[in-house]
């Protein structure tokens, strides 16, 4: 299932009746991107585009002009071209825009110049996120400009750019039923992309053949894409926050930290586990792995309505700071500890983040200065970890080069959250079952 026309109708409705009277939206579709020479990036849409569009070609822009009586909602677009198309692929056309995407009215993208000075002149107020496309950016202001050359004869300019983010991704921020369906589904693909590399990973194999086989899973389960770059870390590498390489060998005796996860028509999932290359915890393994386990527990049943965003984060460090003090790699009392956050030098991230079109979704942490509280249908990750610097001469040599993180995508629901991604692994026993009985 995907989301439908009248999902993507609802929103630009509802969006529309935020905005102030005489108003008007305008937001243009990401641009290709060159990979090198002739070769381009796959391209993704713009998640605020296609949030309120649906529509998956670049070389668009779509305006939303409440109230306006030969329809609100205009698309423009590339053309329709023979040629163009038996090299690259279908082209909706402004014909295929109001028939399959339900625009009110479609134009030629490359007639935008005439057309849009006529649309936004007389509205007092221009719905528009500037400083994200620095080209349309430009462009804007040059139709702003046409319209003020013309003021002597009666135009009238704009007099203020609202962000249009405000509203977007307030709305972006709760999920609807289908929304929250896709990313059931990416998630159950990612899960299980997790335990097929639990089940095939054997020290000697290199980071990326084991990332191999996630992006295997995905793509055979309809994911076309990861929701970001693979992190696959064996050993020390799974320290590094955000690496990528995925170029070194996988050896025996180390953990391996993966985060990974699909994206499903644009919608993403996020899963870290880590996991022993050769199928068993070490004993400081184990000590710092049931630490952020329990961390992950706690955090997770704190992710409900009666609690703000901040609650799981507040209860990690909690918790790990405990768990540090007790294993000896942190020396001092908890609270002051957490007040002076020396947990930093192993956990130096946040617990978790919004999740949706995009991996880090929008939508506001704070508002009015406080925490905002949790509501449902909002979707996020609960990810806590403990990262032991491979160079820290400050603890003792045997926890040297330990990475792990443990993370989960969960939806706030009326009773408390649903764990997106339970259908891998993460309990050291099942870990280590699943990874026996793959090798039997
Ligand atoms: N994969 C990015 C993150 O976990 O935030
Ligand atoms: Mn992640
Ligand atoms: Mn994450």
């Amino acid at each position: 299932m995907t989301i439908r026309l009248q999902e993507f109708q609802r929103r630009r409705r509802e969006l529309m009746e935020q905005m102030e009277p005489n108003s008007i939206a305008i937001l243009a579709a990401a641009p290709e991107r060159t990979r090198n020479r002739d070769v381009e990036h796959p391209y993704r849409q713009d998640s605020d585009f296609w949030y309120l569009s649906g529509f998956p070609e670049a070389e668009a822009v779509m305006v939303l002009l409440p109230g306006r009586e030969h329809g609100e909602y205009v698309l423009f677009c590339r053309e329709r071209d023979r040629a163009r198309e038996i090299w690259n692929g279908y082209r909706a056309g402004p014909e295929g825009a109001v028939a399959d995407y339900g625009a009110d009215d479609a134009f030629p993208i490359n007639d935008i110049d005439d057309i849009l000075p006529g649309l936004v002149e007389g509205r007092e107020r221009v719905y528009y996120d500037l400083g994200r496309d620095a080209a349309f950016d430009s462009r804007l202001m040059g139709w702003i400009n046409t319209i003020r050359e013309r003021v002597r004869t009666g135009a009238q300019p704009p007099g203020e750019f609202v962000a249009l983010s405000h509203l977007l991704h307030d709305m972006r921020l709760f999920k609807s039923k289908a929304e929250t369906e896709l990313m059931r589904q990416a998630a159950q693909i990612s899960a299980g992309a997790h335990v097929r590399a639990m089940q095939a990973v054997r020290p000697g194999m290199y980071e990326y053949q084991l990332e191999a086989e996630y992006l295997h899973e995905f793509m055979r389960h309809g994911a076309r894409s990861p929701a970001y770059p693979s992190i696959v870390g064996g050993g020390a590498n799974g320290c590094i926050l955000h690496y990528i390489e995925n170029s070194a060998p996988l050896k025996d005796g180390d953990l391996v930290l993966v985060d990974a996860g699909c994206e499903l028509h644009n919608y993403a999932s996020d899963i870290t586990r880590t996991f022993p290359i050769n199928g068993k915890f070490s004993g400081e393994q184990r000590a710092l792995y049931e630490l952020v386990l329990a961390s992950q527990y706690a955090a997770i049943e704190a992710t409900h309505t009666d609690n703000h965003w901040n609650v799981p984060h507040e209860t990690v460090v909690r918790i790990l700071t405990e768990g540090l003090v007790d294993l000896g790699l942190l020396a001092g009392n908890p609270d002051d500890l957490i007040e002076e956050q020396a947990y930093q030098r192993f956990f130096m991230h946040r617990t978790g983040h919004w999740l949706g079109l995009d991996v880090h979704d929008v939508g506001d942490y704070r508002i009015g200065g406080e925490w905002r509280q949790l509501e449902p249908g909002m979707t996020l990750t609960v990810e806590p970890g403990l990262y032991i610097a491979p160079d820290d001469d400050t603890v003792e040599e045997r926890w040297r080069g330990i990475g792990i993180r443990i993370e989960d995508d969960v939806l706030v629901t009326k009773e408390g959250c649903d764990v997106l991604t339970r259908d891998v692994p993460k309990a050291i026993d099942d870990i280590e079952a699943l990874m026996r009985e793959a090798r039997a």
